[in-house]
C-alpha cells in the first residue's frame, strides 16, 4: 500500500506499547484506524488520544485467540467503515521465563492461542475483503524470538517461529493478489509485554522494572518500521541492532548458534534473575 492516506487500518493490541504506537503513526499518515484490544479501556485511550490529533478512530475489544470474537470484530469493522485495507496482527503475551518443562502446558497452549492463533484469524478472516481492495496489506508481529531459539522461553519462542511460518506461506500464496504480506522481527522494545497475564505475580513486577530501566527501543520506532514496510510491501521488517545481529548469527552458523549463544543468553537470564 504506497499511499496510506484515507485507508483503513486494524490494529490488534492497540491499547499498549508497539500496536499502540502503529495505531498512531498510521493515523499520522491518514488512514483511519480501528483499534483493537483485549483491553477495552485501554483501546479507547488509544482511539481517543488519534481523535484528539484530528485523526478517524475506532475502539473494539476482542480477545484474538477467540475466532467467534474476531468473526464479530470483522462485522463489526466493515459495518463501521465498509472496507478494511491493512491489518497489523500485533496482540501478543510472554511467557513464563522457565525451562519447557517446568511450564504449564495451560500456559503454553494460552500462548499459541493468543500469539499464533491471533494472527491466523486476523488474517484470514480479513483476507477476502483485503482481496476485494485495489492494494492492501498483512502485518504479522513476530519477535526476535522468531529467529532464534531461546532457552527458557519455549512457549513464546514457538508461537513466533510459528507466525514467521504462517506469514512467509501467506506471502507466497498472495503473490500477484492485491495483498501484501510482512512478517516484522522487533528486538527489545520497552513496552509492558512482560507484564503479560500468564507470568506469575512476583516475577511480573520485577522483571518489568528490570526491563523498563535496562533495555529496549521505542515502540515508535517498530511502528515506523511498520509502516515503511507496508509502504513498500517488504517481506521482513527487523526493527533494532539486537535483530539484525541475531539474524546474522543464525544465517552463518545455523547449526551452531544454539551452543555459541547458550552463554551470552544464560547470563541474560541470570542478570534478569538477579533483579527479582
Ligand atoms: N516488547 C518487545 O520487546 C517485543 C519484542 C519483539 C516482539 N514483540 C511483540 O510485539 C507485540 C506487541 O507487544 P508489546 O511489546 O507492545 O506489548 P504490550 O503488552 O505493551 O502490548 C500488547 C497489547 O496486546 C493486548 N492483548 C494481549 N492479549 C490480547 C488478546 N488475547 N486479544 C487482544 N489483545 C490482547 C494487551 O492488552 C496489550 O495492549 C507482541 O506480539 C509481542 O510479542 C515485542
Amino acid at each position: 500500500v504506497k499511499d496510506i492516506d484515507e485507508k483503513l487500518a486494524v490494529v490488534t493490541g492497540a491499547g499498549s506499547g508497539i500496536g499502540q504506537a502503529t495505531a498512531l503513526a498510521l493515523a499520522g499518515a491518514g488512514a483511519a484506524v480501528a483499534v483493537c484490544d483485549l483491553d477495552r479501556a485501554a483501546a479507547g485511550r488509544t482511539a481517543d488520544r488519534i481523535q484528539d490529533l484530528g485523526g478517524r478512530a475506532s475502539a473494539h475489544q476482542v480477545d484474538v485467540s477467540s475466532e467467534v470474537e474476531m468473526r464479530a470484530l470483522v462485522d463489526a469493522v466493515m459495518s463501521e467503515h465498509g472496507v478494511a485495507d491493512i491489518v497489523v496482527n500485533n496482540a501478543g503475551i510472554m511467557s513464563d521465563i522457565a525451562a519447557a518443562a517446568e511450564v504449564p502446558l495451560s500456559q503454553f497452549r494460552r500462548v499459541m492461542e493468543v500469539n499464533f492463533w491471533g494472527v491466523v484469524h486476523g488474517s484470514l478472516l480479513f483476507l477476502p475483503h483485503l482481496l476485494g481492495r485495489p492494494s492492501a496489506h498483512i502485518v504479522n508481529v513476530s519477535s526476535n524470538a522468531g529467529l532464534v531459539a531461546y532457552a527458557r522461553m519455549a512457549p513464546y519462542n514457538s508461537s513466533k517461529f510459528a507466525v514467521r511460518g504462517f506469514t512467509e506461506t501467506l506471502r507466497m500464496e498472495l503473490q500477484g493478489t492485491p495483498v501484501g504480506v510482512t512478517a516484522v522481527f522487533p528486538g527489545s522494545t520497552k513496552t509492558s509485554l512482560l507484564s503479560s497475564p500468564v507470568v506469575d505475580d512476583e516475577r511480573r513486577r520485577s522483571l518489568q522494572a528490570w526491563s523498563e530501566s535496562n533495555w529496549g527501543r521505542s515502540p515508535e520506532a517498530v511502528a515506523d518500521a511498520i509502516v515503511r514496510a507496508i509502504r513498500k510491501d517488504r517481506a521482513r521488517a527487523l526493527s533494532g541492532l539486537d535483530s539484525t545481529l541475531l539474524d546474522l548469527i543464525v544465517r552463518v552458523a545455523p547449526g551452531s548458534y544454539s551452543r555459541l549463544l547458550a552463554r551470552p543468553i544464560n547470563t541474560f537470564f541470570a542478570r534478569a534473575a538477579a533483579k527479582r
